[in-house]
């Protein structure tokens, strides 16, 4: 196992062992639809997410697209709508007691997420619109402050679009070179490769930590420890990885970590931007305007530290709030029971879905975060979706945002099944049941 991936505690008795390895598959430990063996009460989970009792088509919700967005608790619901009911103002504006109570509030938003990943202090915590503005932060910033034309940015085969574009911009502003690190032919993420590629203009590598197509868990702390005997910066997007594994930025020693709010429970319109403070104090600011500023006069202005430099404007207030609330519901069900849970959905939903006639797993890395990409014979990826919708089961189909990656793999689209902390045995039971539908049809 790598070194990022989860410590699981196993909750003794609840977990057949075999179970709680991402992506392993033990033959005849898995017993079909029985949810006893998961680390927690899983009914208990669903209750708090109103939204799971909804039909689609007369059929129960089958929510299986929990990493394009994850369903949210009651919890945060509630917890959004009494900041708006009993303490809502502009944050760090006011005198006033609304003011000061609202802050205080988003504040210890702040705080909870800089618990989450074990952040050394909450000013290395920025909060943005999502991760893809987090990424584009670092890549505008940083560009701007450290790169010219000819150095090089490393990322891997496996980004998202959000991981790939910004530096794709700036190579159009500065002229920068990206170098891609390599996969093999079932996603694993080659670490030699990788190291081959850091050279004397390398300046930073952004490397995501899951691959949000194929599920693949890339070996980060290795990443991070070859990129710094380098000494090069690493900027992880993390969008995948934190709502399913543990996250420690200084064990990872991670420069900057990307990831975003509504994947992890939380609402829309809210991502999280770490940074190393020293790193984050380098940067020059992305926007200006009120909020980020010491002081200005007509001639200039000077900027507060982070992580209020980055944070120009009225920010996210309540959905600080709702992601604070989001990390509150995580941190009660435990990470490691998350993890243990997600480990034995993912290693039940590859060994079902690899006895359906006709389908092929796409990804089949030796660690794996809750996702299951898959392609079926005569079918296109969208027929897939289509129909098993009819069955009330949710995946997302196409290129996920990975278009380069599914180039590597010779596709154009996949089905993607991923799963959160909600899902059930019996949900992978509906969607390999909805999937007899498809192989009738087209098969
Ligand atoms: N990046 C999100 C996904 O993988 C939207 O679906």
């Amino acid at each position: 196992m790598n070194e990022a991936a989860p410590t699981i505690q196993v909750v003794p008795g609840q977990v057949v062992p075999g179970q709680v390895v991402p992506g392993q598959v033990v033959p005849g430990q898995v017993v079909p639809g029985d949810n006893s063996t998961l680390a927690y009460d899983v009914e208990r989970v669903r209750a708090d997410f109103p939204i799971l009792t909804q039909e689609v088509f007369g059929r129960p919700l089958v929510f299986l697209d929990s990493a394009a967005s994850a369903q949210k608790p009651r919890q945060v619901l509630d917890a959004m709508d009494d900041a708006y009911e009993t303490a809502y103002s502009n944050v760090h504006r006011g005198v006033h007691r609304m003011s000061q109570l609202c802050t205080d509030a988003f504040e210890a938003g702040r705080e909870k997420v800089a618990r989450y990943i074990n952040a050394g202090s909450s000013d290395e915590i920025v909060f943005t619109r999502n991760a893809t503005e987090a990424l584009n932060l670092v890549a505008d910033c940083f560009g701007r402050a450290f790169m010219k034309a000819g150095d090089e940015v490393v990322i891997s085969a496996l980004e998202h679009h959000s991981n790939i574009v910004p530096w794709h911009l700036l190579k159009e502003r500065l002229g920068i070179e990206l170098r891609i690190a390599p996969i093999d032919d079932d996603g694993n993420f080659l670490l030699d490769e990788f190291e081959a590629l850091l050279g004397p203009r390398t300046r930073l590598v952004a490397m995501t930590h899951v691959s949000n197509a194929i599920g693949t868990i890339v070996p980060i702390k290795e990443v991070i420890a070859r990129a710094h005997a380098r000494g090069v910066p690493v900027l992880v997007d993390g969008s995948q990885a934190a709502p399913h594994l543990r996250i420690d930025v200084q064990d990872l020693d991670a420069d900057f970590y990307a990831f975003t709010g509504h994947k992890v429970y939380g609402p829309t319109g809210i991502g999280v931007l770490y940074g190393k403070s020293e790193r984050l104090n380098a940067l020059p600011p992305y926007q200006g305007g009120g909020e980020m500023i010491a002081s200005v006069t007509f001639e200039k202005s000077e900027f507060k530290a982070a992580p209020h430099r980055f944070e120009a404007g009225t920010p996210a207030i309540v959905e600080a709030i709702g992601l604070g609330a989001a990390i509150d519901y995580l941190e009660s069900l435990g990470r490691d029971n998350i993890a243990a849970h997600e480990s034995g959905i993912l290693a039940y939903a590859t060994q079902r879905l690899g006895e359906v006639p006709g389908l092929t797993i796409i990804g089949r890395a030796r660690e794996k975060a809750s996702i299951v990409s898959f392609v079926m014979e005569n079918a296109h990826a969208h027929d897939i979706g289509t129909i098993v919708d009819r069955a009330g089961v949710a995946v997302r189909t196409g290129h996920h945002c990975a278009q380069p990656l599914l180039q590597r793999l010779g596709l154009t689209a996949t089905a993607r099944a991923s799963f959160g902390i909600y899902n059930t045995r019996e949900e992978v039971d509906a969607l390999v049941e909805a999937l007899g539908a498809v192989s009738e049809i087209f098969g």
